[in-house]
């Protein structure tokens, strides 16, 4: 298909939003079996922000997948387009000047790292939240593991279909051995580090 599709050079950029919000924008990623603790996490992370006047937006299943991605189920190939989607609009949210937390599986590596290649250095934040697929299942927030083992779904990640691990997350969470508040405050202080806000 030709296409001519000729950008319009913006007149306000995203520097001017970060100026004007005096905070950083930046994707963090949360990718992890189902149950590991992604939403958990992101949303004590965003309490903690919303404190200190960050303008932070979660996506997640809850919000994507019934909407933006309601067409996509969990093939490799529906995966990898669910995943490019919300790339796609989690780098749009840094464009506006907004600290977006992204909480997905997104089970497989390279669809992970295309993201990271589609915005600048340092704007992708690679959050593993590590915790073993015997805890997930114990805890099977939804019972879902339940119906992956009495075979009702198929393909379900940990039990029939792989996760790989990220090589070089920026951050890795154990969530078995660890408090939520000690993660929560980890989390934090490595933003702090870089600069993308405040000190509290
Ligand atoms: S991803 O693989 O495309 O990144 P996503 O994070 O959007 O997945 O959705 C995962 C959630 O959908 C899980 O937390 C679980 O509640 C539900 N789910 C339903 N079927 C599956 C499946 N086959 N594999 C993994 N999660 C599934």
């Amino acid at each position: 298909m030709e296409r001519f599709v000729i950008p319009h050079d913006h007149f306000i950029r995203k520097e001017d939003r970060r100026k004007l919000n005096k905070h950083g924008s930046v994707i963090v990623w949360f990718t992890g079996l189902p149950s590991s603790g992604k939403s958990t996490l992101a949303n004590e992370v965003e309490k903690v922000l919303i404190q200190r006047h960050i303008r932070t937006y979660i996506l997640d299943g809850d919000n994507i997948r019934v909407g933006l991605c309601n067409d996509l189920g969990f093939s490799a190939e529906d995966r990898e387009e669910n995943i490019r989607r919300i790339g796609e609009v989690s780098k749009l949210f840094v464009d506006a000047g907004v600290l977006v937390l992204s909480a997905f599986v997104s089970p497989y590596r390279k669809d992970r790292d295309r993201i990271r290649e589609i915005v600048e250095d340092a704007e992708f934040i690679e959050v593993f939240v590590d915790c073993p697929v015997e805890e997930c299942e114990n805890r099977d927030v939804k019972g879902l593991y339940k119906k992956a083992r009495e075979g009702i779904i198929k393909g379900f990640t940990g039990i029939d279909d792989p996760y790989e691990e990220p090589l070089n997350a920026e951050i890795t969470v154990k969530t078995k051995d660890r408090t939520i508040e000690d993660s929560t405050a980890e989390l934090v202080a490595y933003l702090e580090d870089k600069g993308l806000i405040p000190k509290g």
